[in-house]
């Protein structure tokens, strides 16, 4: 099957440097886009590539929008859709009054398949068509989570969380069952359809010692695996984590000891490392994903993206919603709160350097630049198409809007789904299909 999508193409090539670096990306302003089964054939100016195309390909027209790849969540909570929006004064207070109690509900498997349909449904509504998922701790909810994303053959990457002490007794696992029922995940979903599974040792505070030695094992079982856990994102959950674990120099170190530091290693938050730490993990070429809508939320604190990004040792970086302590499904809202918070700490974040971040630069901090976060041939035909003028007021900002950063920064700045045109997933349209 072949398609021909018409449009304005936009890809990064790299990281952009400034706002007129003009090498780090791909535009056509009349581009053509020809999709071969589910993967991106040809992208060019629209008369060659449709010179090349068959002639009775199916072509839609998606002037003037522009055609972007898919957007990529690095880390949001797939349990947590009934949790946002929750009235707490901080993380620990948020997890225990509102987090816990709802995840437990996910070891029925109705509960888990529903709220599964929801998800996906909400991340096309927002042209996102890669996410980065904690399920609960119950298989029921990793089998719910894989078994959708099959469905829709979506590339995702989940795991089934371990966590084995503080917390409800409906919400622990042992060191035992957590190493047991993820290997059972990986063996049931790991490569099956587009699936990716993450070892998900929820932080330190809800791992035993002996439950992190079983991550370890299982992180040198399956060294190509993705690992997620949180890290260093609110005062009173580093003290606590210190406490659990006397011996570590600092919480960056705790899973370092355990072999969880890598370059596959993915650190939800990462707001309040120590120079110490941000070298460590500049070394280990290990990730920090960057939650502004929760940091701000949950009054977490300031990520410093710029900072880390610059330094001598350099902290690779990925952004994310953190779904439901974020409030927004929508990488658009996700980066104008990014841009805000690099507003309070004294730093620029161009309009280039967001949407590469949401493209290539979360598909090149998860490893899978060769298949998702840009219109290369030969990748996945994920693709997102944005209108900026979307809603009344984009449409008159958009009269004296001059330029692609501006139309970029627009986007960004008012733009949530609504100005989400279409989502295709492997080639073929998933959002207009919706209900
Ligand atoms: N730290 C441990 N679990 C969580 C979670 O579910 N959300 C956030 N924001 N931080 C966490
Ligand atoms: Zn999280």
């Amino acid at each position: 099957m072949t398609t021909l999508l018409r449009g304005r193409l936009l890809s990064f090539k790299r990281a952009p440097q400034s706002l007129d670096d003009t090498d780090s990306y791909t535009y056509e302003s009349d581009g053509g886009l020809l999709i071969e089964n589910g993967v991106i054939a040809a992208i060019g100016p629209y008369a060659e590539v449709k010179a090349k195309a068959p002639a009775d390909v199916a072509e839609v027209d998606h002037r003037p929008h522009l055609i972007l790849p898919g957007f990529i969540d690095m880390h949001l909570h797939f349990p947590q859709m009934q949790v946002i929006a929750s009235y707490a004064a901080n993380l620990l207070e948020w997890l225990n009054t509102y987090t816990f109690p709802e995840e437990c509900r996910f070891v029925e498997s109705a509960h888990a398949e529903r709220i599964a349909t929801h998800f996906y449904d909400e991340l096309i509504r927002h042209g996102t068509t890669t996410a980065v998922a904690y399920c609960s701790v119950h298989k029921t909810s990793a089998d719910a989570f894989f078994a959708e994303a099959m469905r829709r053959n979506m590339r995702m990457v989940g795991g089934k969380v371990m966590m084995d002490r503080n917390a409800p007794q409906g919400l622990l696992d042992t060191p035992e069952m957590g190493y047991d029922e993820t290997r059972q995940v990986i063996s049931d979903w790991h490569g099956k359809g587009r699936n990716h599974v993450a070892i998900t040792p929820r932080f330190a505070i809800t791992s035993t010692p002996e439950q992190m030695e079983a991550t370890a094992a299982l992180a040198r079982e399956f060294p190509d695996l993705h690992i997620q856990t949180h890290l260093s994102e609110n005062h009173d959950e580093i003290k606590f984590t210190g406490e659990l674990y006397p011996d570590a120099i600092d919480y960056t170190d705790i899973y370092a000891r355990y072999g969880l530091l890598g370059p596959k290693s993915l650190f939800g938050h990462a707001i309040h490392l120590s120079e110490r730490e941000a070298d460590a993990m500049s070394e280990a070429g290990a990730i920090a994903v960057h939650c502004p809508t929760s940091n701000l939320f949950l009054g977490s604190g300031l990520f410093p993206l710029k900072a880390l990004a610059r330094r001598e040792k350099p902290v690779r970086i990925g952004v994310a919603t953190d779904i439901g302590g974020g409030s927004s499904y929508s990488m658009l809202r996700t980066m104008d709160e990014a841009y805000k918070i690099q507003q309070l700490l004294g730093e620029r974040l161009n309009p280039l350097e967001s949407y590469y971040y949401i493209t290539l630069g979360n598909a090149e901090a998860l490893s899978l630049a060769d298949k998702i976060g840009t219109l290369d041939p030969g990748t996945d035909a994920d693709l997102t198409i944005l209108n900026a003028a979307a809603t009344p007021a984009m449409a008159l900002k958009m009269e004296v809007v001059k330029t692609l950063p501006e139309e970029l920064f627009l986007l960004q700045t008012m733009g949530d789904d609504r100005a989400i045109v279409e989502t295709y997933v492997a080639g073929k349209p998933a959002k207009s299909v919706l209900n």
